[in-house]
């Protein structure tokens, strides 16, 4: 694989800057709109459509369409067939709970910045080898939490993670002001009985409580 295409900084690139992900397990594309617009209202500035949905693609084409300012990633990507989903539907980035060399080269192939998942030192230095020095934590709080990510600062002083999996409003920027964090990301901003109940407040709220603050 052409590792010049994993190369530093390019997810943080894809993300526009920004350091928390709102990620949305949309049912619908309809839900997936009107809660990245309440996201984005709130300061969000990149989400994640996790493709753990049969609406997943749509969603996150119809999010695309409708907000093309806003950063677009794919989440949950666990084969090369849906990275090239993600690509169709206009993903900017995509993120895998796990590390796959398959799915991180076809990404690659792709011109996609990928966020694979990792959990162990191992995962680290295997992602080190495929030329990635910005891996997600997951899952961060089930792993240990910040006591991980400050373990893993001494041996992988040039890593920096993207903890997700647990972070909510109470430790979301605990986590952002570790060293070697560069993102947080989650679904806590766009809770399902919010979307559900088209509460674009609610969100909206907790999207701005996310981002205030947070570098
Ligand atoms: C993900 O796929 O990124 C996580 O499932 C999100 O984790 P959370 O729901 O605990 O925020």
């Amino acid at each position: 694989m052409d590792r010049s295409k994993t190369a530093k900084g390019s997810i943080e690139a894809a993300l526009g800057g920004a350091c928390v992900i709102a990620v949305l397990s949309p049912t619908t594309p309809e839900d997936a709109v009107f809660a990245a617009r309440a996201l984005a209202a709130g300061g969000i500035q990149a989400v994640e459509v996790a493709f753990r949905t049969d609406a997943a693609e749509a969603a996150l084409a119809a999010v695309a369409n409708a907000l093309p300012d806003l950063p677009v990633g794919a989440g949950t990507v666990t084969t090369p067939g849906q990275v090239a989903a993600a690509k169709a539907a206009g993903a900017r980035f995509v993120v895998c709970p796990g590390l796959d060399v398959a799915v991180v080269a076809a990404a690659a192939d792709a011109g996609l910045p990928c966020l694979p998942g990792v959990a162990t030192p191992s995962e680290v230095m295997r992602g080190q080898a495929l030329g990635l020095d910005r891996l997600k934590l997951f899952p961060a709080e089930a792993m240990g939490g910040r006591a991980v990510l400050q373990a893993l600062a001494g041996p992988f002083p040039d890593v920096r993670f993207c903890p997700t999996g647990g972070i909510g409003p109470e430790n979301a920027h605990a986590y952002l002001a570790l060293g070697n964090v560069f993102a947080v990301a989650g679904s806590w901003m766009a809770p399902a009985a919010a979307i559900a109940a088209r509460d674009g407040d609610a969100i909206t709220a907790l999207a701005r409580a996310a981002v205030t603050g947070a570098t």
